[in-house]
């Protein structure tokens, strides 16, 4: 993994350079998990209850970037729901050279598929996952959650995968990616989905922009666990953009 401890500007960085400063381990034989999240400078997560509404053109770009290397993009069902998720839509060049020069990417250029987590597997059949995307989701589940609803989501073109009993547990989560040879898992959120793999020390790369806002408000931060779990990171690099975004990139130790 190429580290630099110094910040360095955006506009210094080739799109070659930025790509290699997000790759994944090269060599992985288990799921690497890559969280990426947006905060304002006073911590707040969402402003009027959308991560959206934090984002600039900086993020945008790593946000691309980083979907453009992964193998499945994992999100908590609350995002999914509040932020309308769609398929993943990539550039398949960008997706297969990525591959070809070993950092992620897909041999056919495919897009990643959008894994949603949920308890109560209740989601719409009508929602974008299923009607606005390239490939079919995977809905990650629990055996309790009603069979209809299970039902009528793998009726629609969803793998739908039981990873625990009442609720999915983070480490059978990750295990059912990794099986089906989805090792380079990037995580949007939400913060409940984010705060559980970090009590279950599964994150293993933070990716985090920095709006240059202040929100004030009681918007949640980007993690909510009901444990405490101190998790030691190292910095990979700082990306500094001239609106005063800053995009850093922590690794654990
Ligand atoms: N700042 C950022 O980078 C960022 C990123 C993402 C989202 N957000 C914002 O965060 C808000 C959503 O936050 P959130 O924390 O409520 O969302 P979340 O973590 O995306 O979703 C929580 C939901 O995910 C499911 N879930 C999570 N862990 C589970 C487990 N172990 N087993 C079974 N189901 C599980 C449950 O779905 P069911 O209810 O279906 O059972 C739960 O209600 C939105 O406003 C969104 O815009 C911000």
């Amino acid at each position: 993994m190429q580290r630099s401890h110094n910040a360095i500007q955006l506009t210094d960085l080739s799109p070659d350079h930025l790509s290699r400063l997000y790759a994944f381990p090269s060599s992985l034989d288990a799921p690497w998990v890559r969280a990426n999240l947006v905060s304002s400078i006073d911590g707040a997560a969402t402003s009027a209850n959308l991560s959206g509404g934090l984002g600039t053109p900086a993020d945008k770009t790593v946000f691309v970037l980083l979907r453009e290397l992964a193998d499945v993009i994992l999100v908590g069902a609350g995002t999914a729901r509040a932020e309308d998720y769609g398929g993943a839509r990539t550039d398949p060049q960008r997706r297969r050279a990525f591959h070809e020069q070993g950092i992620g990417g897909h041999l056919d250029g495919a897009p990643p598929p959008i894994a949603v987590v949920t308890a109560s597997a209740a989601i719409e059949p009508s929602a974008r996952l299923f009607t606005d995307t390239e490939v079919p989701p995977l809905i990650i589940t629990t055996a309790t959650a009603p069979a209809d609803r299970k039902r009528r989501l793998a009726d629609a073109g969803a793998e739908v995968i039981e990873a625990g009993d009442v609720a999915v547990t983070p480490h059978r989560l990750v295990r059912a990616l990794g099986a089906r040879g989805l090792l380079r898992v990037l995580t949007e959120g939400g913060p409940h989905l984010f705060g559980e793999l970090l009590e279950a020390e599964l994150i293993d790369d933070l990716c985090l922009t920095t709006a240059p806002v202040l929100i004030g408000g009681a918007a949640r931060r980007i993690s909510l666990s009901a444990y405490e779990m101190r998790t030691q990171m190292a910095r990979a690099h700082i990306l500094l953009d001239d609106d005063g975004t800053i995009l850093a990139r922590w690794v654990r130790r």
